[in-house]
């Protein structure tokens, strides 16, 4: 009768039950791992390290559609430092994304042209390693990272230029003009929207870090502390690896975020762990996300699409809640943290 009668209620007592009795299971322990366990699972599940050799290193980003040459790389460099690209010659690619600052602005959301800000709130990521990712922006929808140049330059907000009003600035300017057709030639058009594209992008696959995670896993076992080494374990045993795998750590698939909801929170009209500052819902207003690239993340707070989190423990904790289903304790978020921070990097093109 009661049944009959409160049909939603009993189907509410036996989902909480169920959760309940899920939640107060007592966890997996961990399993203990020496250096090299650690390192050989570490590379088996694809985090590989950046390559050691120049060759190696160009392999894994040149590409047909887009062959490197140094000339291409150094016009790139030219043009990504230089506010040309900008209206009012204010604000060049550097502005938001300084190298020396890990690759972005440090802000929770970009300023661009006019000091305006951008109109979702969104957080300008790193370039370093960008190139690694098999496509780009917070929603995934640029293929790469020269498709992705157009994006800026055009945005109202960033650069506020036509691709015909980038081509004639530079036209104006014989070092730009000379550079285009030497690197591209009269039958690749010379000085064209299309090869400014090409040649920021072929400059910025030049942006990959090498960080003493890459040394450990090419054998060091000195390059990581131990409470990195345990924070590496946990990384990979409790999952965070099945979102952020290969060598960028991330860029490689759309992911649903947040994955899992406290029963508690589920009337929360938040659709974020945070507040949703700018109203962004990822693609397709799904709340999917490229997944972050973890490489330098400690010099790249603030954190998540709209720079809500400041505390790389935080975005942390949230990950291991929202993500994994299950939050990491103080001293395993601490782990988790030393581990990141290994992944802090120096340019390798450069060395
Ligand atoms: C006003 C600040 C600003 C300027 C100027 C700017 N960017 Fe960005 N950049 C951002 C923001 C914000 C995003 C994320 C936007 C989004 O996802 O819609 C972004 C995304 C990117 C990404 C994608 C990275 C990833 O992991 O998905 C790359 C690469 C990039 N910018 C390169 C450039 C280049 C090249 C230029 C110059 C042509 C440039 N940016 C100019 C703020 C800026
Ligand atoms: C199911 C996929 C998935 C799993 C598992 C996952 N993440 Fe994430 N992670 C994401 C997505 C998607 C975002 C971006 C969310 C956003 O900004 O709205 C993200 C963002 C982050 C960020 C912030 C990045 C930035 O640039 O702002 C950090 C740090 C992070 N994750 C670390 C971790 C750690 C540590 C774990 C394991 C505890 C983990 N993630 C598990 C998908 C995942």
């Amino acid at each position: 009768m009661f049944a009959a009668r409160h049909p939603i209620l009993i189907f509410f007592s036996v989902v909480m039950v169920v959760y309940g009795l899920v939640f107060s299971l007592p966890e997996r322990p961990l399993r203990q791992l020496d250096d090299s366990e650690l390192r050989a699972w570490a590379l088996d599940v694809g985090l590989k390290p950046v390559p050691e050799t120049f060759d190696a290193l160009r392999g894994l980003v040149d590409t047909d559609d887009n062959r490197l040459s140094p000339e291409k790389i150094a016009l790139g460099k030219m043009l990504f430092n230089d506010p040309i690209l900008s209206r009012d010659d204010s604000v060049s690619c550097a502005s938001c994304h300084i190298l020396a600052e890990g690759g972005d602005d440090n802000l929770p959301t970009a300023v661009g042209f006019h000091g305006l800000r951008n109109p979702q709130h969104l957080n300008s990521p790193t370039v370093l390693n960008a190139a690694l990712a098999r496509s780009q922006f917070w929603d995934g929808r640029a293929p790469d990272v020269e498709a992705q140049a157009a994006g800026p330059i055009q945005a109202p907000f960033e650069m506020n230029l036509t691709p015909d009003e980038v081509v004639r600035k530079l036209s104006a300017i014989p070092r730009y003009v000379d550079a285009f057709y030497q690197v591209f030639g009269e039958e690749a058009g010379g000085l064209r929207f299309e090869n400014v594209q090409m040649a920021i992008g072929a400059y910025e696959r030049t942006l990959l870090t090498e960080s003493n995670f890459d040394l450990f896993l090419r054998g060091d076992d000195a390059a990581l502390s131990a409470s990195a080494k345990r924070g590496l374990n946990l990384f990979m045993q409790k999952g965070c690896k099945g979102c952020h795998a290969g060598t960028g750590l991330g860029g490689l698939s759309i992911q649903r975020f947040p994955l899992h909801r406290p029963i508690v929170e589920v009337f929360d009209n938040e659709p974020f762990p945070f507040p949703n500052e700018g109203g962004f819902l990822g693609r397709g207003e799904r709340r999917y996300f490229r997944v972050p690239i973890l490489r330098n993340i400690s010099r790249t707070a603030p954190y998540f699409h709209n720079g809500a989190v400041e505390d790389l423990k935080e975005a942390v904790h949230i990950m291991s809640k929202y993500q994994l289903g299950r939050a990491f304790t103080p001293a395993q978020i601490d782990d988790v943290v030393a581990f990141l921070k290994s992944l802090d990097g120096t340019l390798v093109f450069d060395r």
